[in-house]
């Protein structure tokens, strides 16, 4: 993973959070893939909090929350996660309980704000209304979920997956910018999109 598994051991170095470490490990030898599509997604999350404007406590309570997002799959069998065919309703279904399985994991962590269950439990909410679980709408969907859905589907266009291959970094923001107002908060894809490419591009060196 080169140079961002480097930035993942110097982030988790200065957040200083042993549980989050614990979690990181225990997904990483579950679903490898999963666990490095949420360090790219964290520190995605890390150049999109000064632009957004957070502050530093919130900044990261936004990254590990990204670390953290997709935890919950690390109960989803391989087959199901890795399928290179059509998923039926019911591995669907499955799938879709990740959030709730995650938030579920890390409820009894006394170390983590309740800004970072949040990320984990709303990263599937759309801007429309249509997302899982809860159906939040509009600015009801907490904004460090609003924005790590933002980073989590860059991240998901940007890599190969076992259905498709993976989009340019043109073709992934036209999605994004396309997308803004149902499946995401434009106003975040903004910010998003105004990010240089240097900084975007975790992608050649992963
Ligand atoms: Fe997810």
């Amino acid at each position: 993973m080169g140079n961002v598994q480097k930035q993942y051991q110097q982030y988790i170095n200065d957040l200083d959070k042993p549980s989050v470490v614990k979690w990181m490990d225990f997904l990483a030898h579950k679903h490898a893939d999963i666990y490095r599509h949420s360090v790219r997604v964290a520190i995605l999350a890390d150049k999109l909090a000064q632009p957004i404007g957070c502050n530093a406590t919130e900044r990261s309570h936004l990254v590990i929350g990204c670390f953290l997002h997709d935890l919950g799959k690390a109960f989803i069998p391989s087959e199901i996660l890795h399928a290179r065919r059509k998923l039926t309703e019911q591995e669907w279904n499955i799938i879709r309980l990740h959030p709730i399985v995650g938030t579920e994991m890390l409820d009894k962590d006394p170390g983590l704000d309740s800004t970072i269950l949040e990320v984990i439990r709303c990263h599937h909410e759309r801007y429309d209304g249509t997302g899982y679980p809860d159906q939040l709408a509009g600015e009801n969907i907490p904004l460090f979920a609003r924005m790590c859905s933002v980073l989590d589907a860059f991240d998901s266009m940007m890599s190969d997956r076992p259905y498709r291959g993976r989009m340019t970094m043109r073709e992934a923001k036209d999605e994004l910018l396309l997308l803004g107002g149902t499946q995401f908060d434009s106003k975040i894809v903004e910010v998003f999109l105004g990010l240089s490419d240097t900084i975007l591009d975790l992608y050649s060196q992963s």
